[in-house]
């Protein structure tokens, strides 16, 4: 950065959202027309590294085409001197993750919404002919209304057709742990179907605030998505209802053709059920009649 922290490019840094292992998230303003973005750099350490400039620009073939209200716009690689840096479009929410995490009360409040607009923003990629590939609660944007924003397209795969299918064994398997298909975990082609699995991983998260499969090794882990019992989500949220439960465990069936064909057809089905016996309350609503007592 040639002129100290301030810039990247012609882009003003205002603030670091966040610092991962691999990437920087910035609030930037692009001071010639007063517009702000987030920008996505690697961390210093990462700078020089081929194969994380690579992820970068993929990202952008995969998304620069993408026009969708639940889908983040993604808009160019920038550069200054050698650093490359990502131009998306900037959201002030925070990840569904730490919604889960730290309000989970509104998350479970906005379930329904939350979980309609997941399923739009993946169905609208795989309808692009992409798979996201990387489906869990730390990339989706989400809003204290429930509006929700995919991220991350680091790893996103074009969906095989044909016989290009069986020749997909990869070099190197991809992917977040906790969330994986056992067809990811295999290194096998990915389909429309493995983010319906990772998505209904999401899904059992977003009701109970637990994960399906958790493991003391990662072995174990992996063993549990490839040929454990798939868990009743009612488990840990009596409030749940048996329908809803139903369908999650159908989005995790081991066999691909086991699991509903498109985010389409779940969406179909989650219009005719409800998800809880009793809708949760407004989290907000308690608050101001807790005050007023
Ligand atoms: N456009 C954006 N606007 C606001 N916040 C964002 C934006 N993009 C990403 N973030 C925040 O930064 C986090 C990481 O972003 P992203 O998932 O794109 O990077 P990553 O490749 O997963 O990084 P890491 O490997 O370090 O986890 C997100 O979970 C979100 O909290
Ligand atoms: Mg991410």
């Amino acid at each position: 950065m040639g002129r100290g922290l301030d810039y990247l490019g012609k882009y003003r840094i205002i603030r670091m959202v966040r610092s991962g292992h691999t990437c920087q998230i910035y609030e930037a303003m692009d001071d010639f027309d007063h517009k702000k973005f987030a920008i996505k750099a690697l961390v210093p350490e990462q700078r020089k590294n081929k194969e994380e400039i690579k992820a970068l620009q993929h990202e952008l073939a995969v998304a620069k085409d993408f026009d969708h209200d639940n889908v983040i716009e993604v808009y160019e690689i920038g550069t200054d001197g050698s650093v490359y840096f990502l131009v998306l479009e900037l959201s002030p929410h925070p990840n569904l993750k730490l919604m889960i995490r730290n309000d989970f009360e509104m998350a479970l409040y906005r379930a329904p919404t939350i979980i309609e607009q997941v399923f739009i923003s993946l169905g609208y990629m795989n309808d692009q002919g992409w798979v996201h590939s990387d489906v869990k609660p730390d990339n989706f944007l989400v809003s204290n209304e429930g509006d929700i924003k995919l991220i991350d397209f680091a790893i996103s795969e074009k969906i095989r057709t044909g016989f290009s299918r069986w020749f997909a064994s990869k070099p190197r398997i991809q992917g977040t742990m906790s969330y994986m298909s056992p067809e990811q975990i295999r290194g096998e082609a990915l389909m429309p179907q493995s983010d319906i699995y990772s998505a209904g991983i999401l899904f059992y998260e977003l009701l109970s605030r637990k994960l399906p499969y958790t493991g003391e090794s990662s072995d174990e882990l992996l063993r549990k998505h490839i040929s454990g019992d798939i868990p009743d989500v009612r488990t840990h949220n009596p409030n749940v209802t048996e329908e809803c439960s139903e369908l999650i465990k159908q989005m995790l069936a081991k066999k691909p053709e086991n699991r509903p064909k498109s985010f389409k057809s779940i969406l179909n089905s989650i219009s005719r059920i409800r998800i809880f016996r009793a809708m949760p309350k407004d989290p907000l609503e308690n608050k101001e009649q807790d005050g007023d007592e």
